[in-house]
């Protein structure tokens, strides 16, 4: 979610479900075996080609617009993402359930067009926000060939020392719900085998990002409740500060506001390395990154956030940030909202899908391509490029790439494969972690504002 309360519109449980499904017939076979009738079509051509060989590669060089020529980039695109798993860091569907539909999974049909469910007449939860035209359902997350998401429990800064708790375990809840209520489609996933499995099975591996620390009230106790319930990451701050992390905005301010990291917040990222939850710092102020980032001894992630030198947003990354990242064998999720993706100085009269392969481009050319995905903010933002406008469209994107001439391993690096290293390192030195006990740090009860909101610790 990256729109603001203030409509300035600049914006997995511990059981994985994967067990018990293997043998189940999956589109994925389907696609498989089509696969190979492809494959044997192709060997074929390839026979027939070198029997004729000089003359059809002569009669191809024509004027390239044969029907028979060789795939067209997209064509190449949906059969990588076909054969490789595509994962979207941050997507607010959750959100849109609870504007919507009050979290009343079974008021929706999520495997028909959302927007004609969730359309102009409907009324929303909360007003204070935006409306977002719905970009997520079933048939267009197919389209869109996505392997696996972070659906991110959001709620809004303004719950702050008020319900965010509560919110927030509601949102966690309609996320296992709808993942529940569709179980062909969706598999609740916790660790990075599981997403494997779920892409293997053909079905699109949810898991849980918690977005935004106001909502674990800030105790330990909670962070971990909320890991059991299935969160694997968490983002430090949403568009506020904690008692104990600062925000983006911190970095607005004139004179800029140096806030990062009190000694607890230090302690919740070392607790996170511990449970093996991802460190998530979209939204976080840059004294926040620094400091998280020379804190954890596991990879961090921005789960949507593009780049600051192609847009001057302090939602994006800056150079420096992006080399600590490297450093820190991290990954920055790029998000296709217009107002991080087209801004000064390479803002455009017509935000375009071009200009967010070129935040890809970006990140990959200055950190390399071991750092840099997909984190859209679908469902989180209301304004998106001419080309990216919903789950639909991620092959469009890798056809631009291709036409980029990005090669095949960079291009599986984009879709999933550098988050699924970070996950399995997180995963690896969690593991080396298993002997200490939990953290059991109180914060410093007068760093909490309204603290006669509560009755003790
Ligand atoms: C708008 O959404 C409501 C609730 O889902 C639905 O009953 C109604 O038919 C929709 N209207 C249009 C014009 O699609
Ligand atoms: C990032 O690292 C590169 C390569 O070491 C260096 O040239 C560049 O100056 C660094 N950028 C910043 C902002 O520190
Ligand atoms: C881009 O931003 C600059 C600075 O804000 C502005 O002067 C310029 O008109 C903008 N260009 C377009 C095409 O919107
Ligand atoms: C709680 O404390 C805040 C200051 O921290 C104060 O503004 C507010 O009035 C207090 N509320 C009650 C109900 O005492």
């Amino acid at each position: 979610m990256s729109l603001e309360m203030d409509t300035s519109s600049s914006s997995q449980l511990t059981k994985d479900r994967n067990q018990g499904i293997k043998f189940r017939k999956s589109p994925k076979l389907y696609e498989n075996r089509f696969g190979i009738g492809v494959l044997v079509v192709l060997l074929f051509a390839i026979t027939l080609g070198l029997g004729i060989g000089i003359p059809l590669s002569k009669r191809s060089s024509g004027d390239g617009s044969g029907t028979t020529g060789p795939q067209t980039a997209l064509q190449r695109a949906q059969t990588l993402l076909s054969n490789n798993p595509l994962i979207d860091g941050h997507n607010d569907l959750p959100w849109q359930y609870r504007q919507y539909a009050k979290n009343k999974v079974y008021t929706v049909d999520l495997s028909q067009d959302t927007r004609l469910q969730w359309n102009e007449s409907v009324p929303m939860t909360d007003n204070v926000f935006p409306r977002i035209p719905a970009q997520t359902d079933i048939p267009r997350l197919r389209q869109g060939k996505l392997a696996a998401v972070f659906w991110a429990v959001f709620v809004s800064c303004g719950s702050t020392q008020k319900d965010a708790v509560r919110q927030g375990f509601d949102q966690v809840d309609v996320i296992h719900k709808y993942v529940e209520k569709y179980p062909t489609t969706f598999d609740l996933v916790t660790t990075a085998a599981g997403i494997e499995n779920s892409f293997a099975n053909g079905k699109i591996a949810s898991l849980i990002g918690l977005e935004g620390g106001h909502m674990i009230g800030s105790t330990l106790g909670l962070l971990r409740m909320y890991y059991q319930l299935g969160c694997r990451y968490m983002t430090l701050t949403h568009s506020c500060d904690t008692p104990w992390a600062g925000n983006y905005k911190t970095d607005l301010a004139d004179p800029p506001v140096t806030k990062g990291l009190s000694e607890f917040g230090k302690i919740v990222v070392k607790e996170m390395n511990r449970l093996g939850m991802i460190i998530d710092l979209s939204h976080t102020g840059i004294d926040t990154q620094k400091d998280a980032l020379m804190t954890t001894q596991a990879p961090v992630i921005f789960s949507h956030s593009s780049a600051y030198t192609l847009c001057n947003h302090y939602r994006n990354v800056n150079d420096e940030i992006l080399n600590m990242t490297r450093v820190n064998g991290g990954l920055v999720m790029v998000n296709f909202y217009t107002g991080y993706i087209n801004c000064f100085p390479s803002n455009q009269t017509t935000p375009t899908l071009s200009q967010v392969v070129d935040h890809i481009e970006y990140i990959k050319d200055y950190i390399g391509i071991d750092y840099v995905g997909i984190g859209a903010d679908y469902d989180g933002v209301d304004l998106l490029p001419v080309g990216v406008e919903d789950v639909s469209t991620y092959p469009k994107v890798f056809e631009e790439l291709i036409k980029r001439g990005w090669s095949d391993a960079d291009l599986i690096k984009l879709a999933g494969g550098n988050f699924l290293r970070v996950f399995k390192e997180n995963e690896r030195i969690r593991d080396t972690l298993a002997n200490d006990s939990p953290f059991e740090d109180i914060i410093d009860q007068s760093q909490i504002p309204f603290l006669n909101c509560t009755t003790s610790f």
